[in-house]
């Protein structure tokens, strides 16, 4: 079986050596000031408050899930839809209509861990328009985009931990701007948590349950859903109940797990576990995968593809015991089923993400690419 995440008991965690988080931004981003939290969202929040005044607004790609807008809304800005491009890069036309003179901010989104396209061109509208860049990373905490860590491209930019660790929550914010530095006044939500809190216990708790009931899919998917807080059932995305849920500081289990963590073992082996969905789906007509090249670098989230059957295709990985293919994102309210977003609405539909987190066996994934073939 190939769970959707990560376990907290994977070979991918260390206690010496190169070991944390801390040691591989210090390495790829010596210059960046960087601070913990619990949720990116908070992260933005904080990054953007001592940087903006009620009434101005933020232009956002429209294929974005619904929530990440939230700390914007909270900050008294208007957040502003651009359309996308079918390479996921913004559609500059649409996007530079919608900048004005109230324009704070634009944010780039770095899906999937590969850089946005279009990510330069951004930066220098951005300049342009005298606003800051934000380089949302929530994907991408280990992708180094030709020497330089995805998060730290724009003047401020977050990337989120639980993305890339068996971890219940954990988010960084990378203050690149000196302007934004200066500007920025923590939170008591910033840093990790000085004290063991309910959600240690509770994931704790729920990873060990998960190895024991390791054998059966049914009991398993129900810790899943546990540990996702629901992230995958429309029922429960209610947007601003997402943001208020992670309004807490980084757990001390978290913050452990990111310090023991092997970065460079953890970005082979995810590197290795996409080539292989794309081996072993090479020659599927039905699934196109988003990406073709997989640079230097680059730590995959997913491995993500177009399907012509995208319910059918699930079906069928769920079948061949692949847990947490998933469609992504649901989007917000005001892009779901609006014209102006139609290619932000095709994928959505379309896109199918496979797992190829550090926990999975490229020998699974090929397993997979058995049964699949029968
Ligand atoms: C593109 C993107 N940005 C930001 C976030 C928010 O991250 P967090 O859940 O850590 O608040 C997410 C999370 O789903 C995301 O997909």
């Amino acid at each position: 079986m190939i769970d959707a995440t990560p376990s907290v008991f994977d070979a991918s965690l260390s206690r010496s050596g190169e070991s944390g988080i801390d040691s591989f931004v210090d390495r790829h981003a010596p210059d960046v000031a960087y601070t913990y939290y619990g949720a990116g969202k908070v992260a933005l929040r904080d990054g953007l408050a001592g940087l903006v005044e009620p009434g101005e607004n933020v232009l956002v790609p429209a294929y974005l899930s619904p929530a990440v807008v939230e700390p914007f809304h909270e900050l008294g800005l208007e957040s502003r839809f651009y359309a996308i491009e079918s390479t996921l890069a913004p559609d500059f036309d649409d996007l530079e209509r919608r900048l004005d003179d109230d324009t704070v901010a634009i944010v780039s989104v770095n899906y999937f861990g590969f850089p946005q396209p279009g990510l330069e061109r951004i930066a220098s509208l951005a300049d342009e328009y005298d606003c800051y860049h934000v380089d949302d990373n929530a994907h991408a905490p280990l992708s180094v985009d030709e020497g330089t860590l995805l998060g730290t491209v724009g003047d401020l930019g977050i990337t989120t931990l639980r993305k890339l660790l068996p971890v219940p929550d954990g988010a960084v914010l990378y203050c690149a701007d000196d302007e934004v530095r200066e500007a920025f006044d923590p939170s008591p939500l910033a840093g990790p948590a000085d004290r063991v809190g309910a959600a240690d216990c509770r994931y704790v708790a729920t990873s060990v349950a998960e190895t024991v009931l390791g054998a059966s899919p049914s009991l398993h998917r129900s810790v899943e859903a546990f540990l996702a807080d629901g992230a995958d059932d429309p029922a429960s995305v209610d947007p601003e109940a997402r943001f208020e849920a992670g309004k807490a500081p980084m757990s001390r289990f978290s913050k452990a797990v990111a310090d023991a963590a092997e970065p460079d073992a953890i970005r082979a082996a995810r590197r290795e576990n996409f080539r292989t969905w794309r081996r072993v789906l090479g020659d599927r007509d039905d699934v196109t995968p988003l990406y073709e090249r997989l640079p230097d670098g680059i730590s995959p989230y997913e491995f993500p593809v177009r399907a012509d059957e995208p319910a059918g295709f699930q079906s069928e990985l769920a079948d061949c015991g692949v847990v947490g293919a998933h469609s992504w994102p649901i989007l917000r309210e005001s892009v779901h089923g609006n014209e102006a977003y139609e290619t932000a609405n095709r994928l959505s539909e379309e896109v199918v993400t496979l797992p190829v987190h550090q926990g999975i066996e490229p020998s699974a994934i090929e397993a997979v690419g058995d049964r699949l073939e029968h």
